[in-house]
């Protein structure tokens, strides 16, 4: 069986369902079950005996290492972190506790587990860190996408504490020779994505005939990759992956915040109309982000070239679809959107200077 960490979150289950539905291997999924963590996620697992959810938290070294002797994975795979940057603009602690002491804690129990395996069980064992294109920090319009090489330079404190996690990884397979992995993704979307993030918010308040807000002037630059293609790489690394090695992973397909939003817009405007007029005239223009990183760009030619592994997902199929899933899953938008939620919005929201679109 593996090990999954943060597989209530959006990408840890969208990993977990596919996983399942692919092959029989069990999943022990650990998950502190934050506000990002919902169970009802699982629920097309709820019944299904090779799915076993634990609560726990990263940070509880001990707790990790009494699963790792009692289920005795072939492999850990990391997601669990703290993962909105305007979170961590507003609360850094939380990150650095999840994200840097949280990894170097369960680093430590894997450590400690892996040295006591022996033969085929340590050899075959692997520990694949989940990380972000964020790590590289900002590109100018006309710098090369970011390679495995690309020096890194993180500017929020979400990226910094996803930085020193890699850092820490790196570390463990240079000093203690353990068979660690590490991929750096860019922008995800698809289902069960929190509606804290952009495609989600816009689609959740453009419904709700709310402001959808664009910090600063929406030309920041993103690269858009369907979860479900994120998930097939991760495999694919677990798989074939050299040891040691950073696979970048991208969806070769840049886009400006605006034009992400105008295209769900016009989805939107053909899925589920509104009684008149455009959902494009809620755009409004609120203060930008502290610090906010102008481009990003994934160069994932390494990960084709060696694991042969390519985005199976357009832009324009796998957001169609995203769409979709939001309008036939609003009980699950409206359960997520709790009291808790509620006050984040109003934290993040409520001090920003605004301004309409012009149409
Ligand atoms: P998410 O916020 O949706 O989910 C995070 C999950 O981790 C939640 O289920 C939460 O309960 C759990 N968690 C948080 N703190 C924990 C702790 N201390 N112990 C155990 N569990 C804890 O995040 P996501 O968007 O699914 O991202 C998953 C991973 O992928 C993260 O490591 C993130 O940095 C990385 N990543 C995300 C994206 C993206 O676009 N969302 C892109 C590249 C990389
Ligand atoms: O690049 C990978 C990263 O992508 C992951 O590591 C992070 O975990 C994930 O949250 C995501 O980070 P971003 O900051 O890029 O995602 P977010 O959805 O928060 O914002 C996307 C862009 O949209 C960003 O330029 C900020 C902008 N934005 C966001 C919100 C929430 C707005 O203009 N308005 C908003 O209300």
């Amino acid at each position: 069986m593996i090990l999954v960490t943060g597989g209530a979150g959006f990408i840890g289950s969208n990993f977990v369902r596919d996983w399942l539905a692919l092959n029989d291997e069990p999943v022990i999924n650990f998950d502190k079950l934050t506000y990002a963590g919902n169970l009802s996620n699982l629920a097309s697992l709820e019944e299904d005996p090779r799915h076993i959810f634990v609560r726990g938290d990263i940070c509880d070294t001990a707790h990790i290492s009494r699963l790792l002797a009692e289920h005795r994975p072939r492999a850990i795979v990391h997601f669990a972190a703290e993962s909105h940057v305007d979170r961590s603009i507003h609360s850094p602690g939380e990150f650095i506790s999840t994200n840097v002491n949280g990894t170097f804690s369960l680093l430590e129990a894997a450590r400690a587990y892996w040295s006591g395996l022996t033969g085929e069980a340590k050899d075959s064992f692997r520990f694949l860190h989940v990380s972000t294109d964020e790590v590289y920090g900002t590109l100018g319009p006309n710098d090369p996408p970011f390679t495995e090489t690309t020096p890194y330079a993180p500017n929020s404190p979400y990226s910094a504490s996803k930085a020193a996690s890699d850092h820490l990884v790196r570390a463990y397979f240079h000093t203690y020779g353990m068979p660690v992995l590490t991929t750096n993704c860019s922008n995800n979307y698809g289902s069960f994505h929190f509606p804290e993030k952009l495609i989600p918010l816009i689609i959740s308040n453009a419904r709700a005939g709310k402001a959808l807000p664009i910090y600063g002037d929406g030309m920041q630059v993103r690269d858009w990759l369907y979860v479900g293609d994120h998930c097939s790489a991760i495999r694919r690394v677990l798989e074939a992956g050299r040891l040691g090695e950073v696979y970048n992973v991208g969806g070769w397909n840049e886009m400006a915040n605006l034009e992400v939003v105008h295209t769900l817009c016009d989805i939107l405007d053909m899925l589920d109309p509104k009684a008149s007029g455009s959902y494009r005239e809620q755009i409004t223009y609120v203060q930008d982000r502290p610090g906010h990183d102008r481009r990003y760009a994934i160069d994932a030619r390494k990960i084709e070239r060696e694991l042969g592994w390519k985005p199976a997902e357009t832009f324009a199929s796998g957001i169609r679809k995203t769409v979709q899933w939001y309008l036939d899953n609003q009980a699950w938008v409206h359960d997520v959107q709790s009291g808790d939620y509620l006050k984040w919005v109003e934290k993040n929201y409520a001090t920003r200077d605004t301004a309409q679109e012009q149409q």
